[in-house]
């Protein structure tokens, strides 16, 4: 069992199929750039998590297009869906499922004994995110067993946030259900993504840690989004039953 795992959480990749320009950005050359850092990291990350906005609306072929973007990392991909994806999508153009619909996409990933659980906050047509009550009495049960390394919970929406009032209305709705059904265990912590920005917020006696976004940077504190080009990923490393979290801009 290795004695620390290192990995990276990349997150709102907002890709478009025709690798054209959304919020000022050519997401696709965001995306490189991000990819070649991580690509020429000096420890090779152990898996990569991506914690939502995958495509940005842009359906089957956005997924399909992503998949062969992050193929050449030759990396196992744990993902979390967020606002612009799109489950049935992201089940046919990403998964390759044939017969796709639009179940939840959740479930637990494990790597040299740290276990990933990865949820689902999507609401179709909303800003939002809501994990639901199923979810949450899946979670419930998925963390009555322990995992020998621990637990780290991966969603896309944050639960709360410093300095981004214009998100108020867009964030985790059912954040304080969440925070019950975790409370009693120990979570090493939580990774999201939503508000294209590196932050960190404690919760339910765990932290909740955001990412810059890949394909552009929200701004806090102002009164509408204001967009910077920079790019970024999170570089996460367990090390003796802690998770070490830092943020690379690109
Ligand atoms: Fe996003």
């Amino acid at each position: 069992m290795a004695d620390e795992i290192t990995f990276v959480q990349i997150s709102d990749t907002h890709l478009l199929a025709d690798d054209g320009e959304v919020m000022s950005v050519r997401p696709v050359v965001q995306l490189a750039r991000v990819l070649a850092r991580i690509a020429a990291l000096p420890t090779p990350p152990r898996f990569v998590l991506h914690t939502g906005d995958l495509i940005h609306d842009s359906g089957v072929a956005g997924y399909a297009h992503l998949r062969r973007a992050l193929a050449p990392l030759g990396l196992p991909l744990v993902a979390t869906l967020g606002n612009h994806d799109d489950r049935a999508a992201f089940r046919q153009g990403f998964l390759k499922e044939l017969d796709s619909d639009d179940r939840r996409y959740y479930g637990v990933h494990a790597f040299d004994g740290l276990r990933i659980i990865a949820l689902d906050s999507l609401v179709p047509g909303a800003i939002g995110g809501e994990v639901g009550r199923e979810q949450l009495a899946w979670l419930a049960d998925t963390l009555a067993e322990p995992a020998p390394r621990g637990t780290i919970v991966a969603l896309h929406h944050p639960v709360a946030l410093a300095g981004f009032s214009y998100l108020a209305d867009g964030l985790l709705r059912d954040a304080s259900d969440l925070a019950a059904v975790l409370a009693p265990h120990p979570i090493i912590g939580v990774l999201a993504g939503h508000c294209h920005a590196p932050s960190a917020t404690s919760f339910a006696g765990t932290t909740v840690v955001t990412a810059p976004a890949v394909a552009c940077q929200f701004a806090p504190d102002t009164l509408d989004a204001v967009i910077s080009p920079a790019s970024g990923f999170n570089l996460c490393a367990l090390r003796d039953g802690a998770l070490l979290v830092t943020s690379v801009m690109v």
